[in-house]
């Protein structure tokens, strides 16, 4: 039941004059007559005198703070002004509605700063790995101007150490884009019909010689598989795949074995990166997927990595309503794995 300040005041008023009346018949001499002159005033002085102590003090102060909430234009409030002048408790109603909104704005801004920290950061990861490739080819390039350029060796050293660090640059900024493209959702996936188990063999062979140096053998599994045909988007699934079977070479044990299965389930395959190197802790497991995460920073330098390849292949797989999954044991091995939809019916008429 809701009572408004006028029904407050009439109930109030009616109170205060029966009691009035009744001590009043009590007192010798008192007419009827003046009985009723006296009940007839009192109700009404007591009626305004409560209606406008009500209104004045509770009301129109509520309905003032409720003008300048209005003023801020604060959507986040669900309660019309007039349900508010008319609730029995309109301070109390106010102050929860205050304090649910006060909470909604604190998780905004917790949510707003930790976004500002992520981006400080990025951009301190970003200039400094800029920076390693930039200052290496300056470096060798004016030592070359210095001087060192006469010793027709030293120059041809120089220049090949010159360019494999502009090469590093570019390896960076097209990782880069390519993060900032599929972040901001600019990046358009052209899924198709494609042969996974196809796809792997070309990558193996791209990658022969960079497994060879290593010692390392590649191979596909199930070894009697004819293809795997999967609808995805042929160019990222092969970065994906690359960056995997990259990582497991570089980071796996030397002369050790990778192993890429692709097994079939009911609606899809299920495709598995798996190495038998040295693994990965638990504390960096959860992190690897991380922009610029590396767990051993200077051995991946020294294997050109910038820690962007895993991010990549997440938001890639991420396009294709997959998620990549990954499991590993100290001194036994990392197996990376994700799933991806069998072909369309649809496409492949
Ligand atoms: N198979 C693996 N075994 C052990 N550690 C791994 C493996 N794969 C990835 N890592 C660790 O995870 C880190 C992140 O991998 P990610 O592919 O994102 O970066 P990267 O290979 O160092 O650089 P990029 O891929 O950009 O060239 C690596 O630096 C490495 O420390
Ligand atoms: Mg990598």
């Amino acid at each position: 039941m809701s009572f408004s300040p006028r029904t407050i005041a009439f109930f109030l008023a009616v109170l205060i004059t029966t009691i009035t009346v009744v001590f009043l018949s009590f007192v010798p001499g008192v007419t009827a007559a003046m009985l009723f002159v006296v009940g007839v005033s009192c109700l009404f002085g007591s009626f305004f005198f409560v209606f406008y102590t009500i209104d004045i003090l509770v009301f129109r102060e509520v309905e003032q703070i409720y003008k300048t909430i209005q003023k801020m234009k604060i959507r986040d409030f669900d309660i019309s002004r007039k349900s508010l002048i008319r609730s029995v408790n309109p301070i109390k109603r106010l102050n929860s509605e205050i304090s649910t909104y006060v909470t909604r704005k604190q998780q905004e801004i917790d949510e707003l700063k930790k976004m500002e920290q992520f981006r400080r950061e990025f951009l301190a990861d970003v200039s400094h790995e800029l920076k390693t490739p930039i200052f290496a080819a300056q470096g060798f390039i004016h030592t070359l101007l210095d001087g060192a350029k006469e010793d027709p060796k030293v120059l041809d050293r120089f220049l090949n150490k010159a360019a494999k660090s502009l090469d590093g640059l570019d390896a960076l900024v097209r990782d880069l884009v390519t993060l900032s493209q599929v972040e901001k959702g600019d990046l358009k996936m052209h899924f198709e019909n494609i042969d996974i188990k196809h796809i792997t063999e070309d990558i193996f062979e791209q990658l022969e010689s960079k497994a060879q140096s290593r010692g390392v053998t590649l191979k596909i599994k199930p070894k009697d598989m004819q293809s795997a045909w999967v609808l995805a988007d042929k160019q990222r699934i092969s970065q994906v795949i690359t960056n995997l079977v990259d990582n497991a070479i570089k980071y796996g044990k030397e002369n050790g074995k990778i192993i890429v299965e692709i097994e079939e389930e009911k609606k899809y395959y299920q495709i598995s990166v798996e190495d038998d190197g040295p693994g990965i802790a638990p504390e960096h497991l959860a992190r690897i997927f991380e922009r610029f995460y590396r767990i051993d920073k200077s051995r991946s330098r020294e294997t050109g990595g910038t820690g962007l390849g895993l991010a990549i292949v997440k938001h890639i797989l991420n396009a294709h309503h997959s998620k990549i999954s990954v499991t590993s044991k100290i001194d036994k091995g990392t197996r990376f794995t994700f799933k991806l939809p069998f072909a369309s019916q649809e496409l492949s008429r």
